[in-house]
């Protein structure tokens, strides 16, 4: 009876110890996580996943790029645009500017009117013709470039040459939109406007080595020491 009433004492003893241990327990827990949800905020740094109380839609249903969806014939949740569909912005109706090219499909020997023949233009032609051109072509256009004295299988053409001058400019475009023969085409690094740019600087340089000293301003000429027949 004794040895009964000290082990019931013993066990009362250790459920109460238990209860206040878990309570310590569970207060240890506790605290931290209701300090986490009070603190931690959507944006904050934290390797656990996100603590996200207000759901509005981000979380849905939604199909994926690429997945399947059988409601439609082809079975493709993404859908092709209607045909004939052009993007605000994308009509390429000026086939001078687009193409290089006259209504006729003949090339253009001029600017698109669009196209602004000044100063700002051919510095600009001269910066994407230098990261573009000059690996082959070499920054002066004889053809000469880092590449092609690596070795390139084709010499790149001289664009002062005679028969590269007599390049109508749409032509020149053309190149650059799809390359020519073993040059490739620089259509998806380069955008519109700067090709035009390109070939107007292209032009510039094949002046520079066909020009005669009296297209020189005389200031430059007299600090030169340039004489002017
Ligand atoms: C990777 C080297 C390389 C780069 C970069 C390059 N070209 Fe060329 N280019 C060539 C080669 C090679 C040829 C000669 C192709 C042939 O005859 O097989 C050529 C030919 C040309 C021609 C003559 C086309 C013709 O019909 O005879 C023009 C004009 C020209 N390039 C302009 C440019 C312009 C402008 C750029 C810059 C946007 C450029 N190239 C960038 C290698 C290059």
């Amino acid at each position: 009876m004794k040895v009964m009433l000290t082990r019931l004492l013993s066990r009362a003893r250790s459920r109460a110890e238990c209860r206040s241990r878990a309570l310590a327990i569970g207060s240890l827990l506790v605290i931290p996580a209701l300090a986490s949800i009070a603190t931690g905020c959507r944006g904050d740094l934290s390797q656990g996943p996100p603590i996200h109380i207000v759901q509005n839609m981000d979380q849905q249903a939604r199909y994926d790029p690429q997945e399947p969806n059988t409601s439609f014939a082809d079975g493709r949740a993404m859908r092709p645009p209607v045909p004939g569909t052009i993007a605000r912005g994308s009509l390429r109706d000026d086939p001078h500017f687009f193409n290089g090219r006259r209504e006729g499909g003949e090339y253009a020997t001029t600017l698109p009117t669009r196209v602004a023949l000044n100063k700002v233009l051919l510095n600009r032609g001269r910066e994407r013709y230098d990261i573009y051109c000059s690996p082959c072509h070499d920054q002066a256009g004889s053809g000469d470039g880092i590449i092609a004295r690596r070795g390139y299988p084709v010499p790149p053409t001289n664009l002062a040459s005679d028969p590269t001058r007599a390049l109508p400019a749409g032509q020149i475009f053309e190149t650059i939109s799809n390359g020519v023969r073993t040059m490739p085409g620089y259509r998806e690094q380069i955008p519109v406007p700067d090709r035009w740019a390109i070939v107007a600087y292209v032009r510039a340089l094949q002046v520079s080595q066909h020009a005669s000293v009296d297209l020189v301003p005389q200031e430059v000429t007299t600090e030169k020491g340039w004489s002017v027949k």
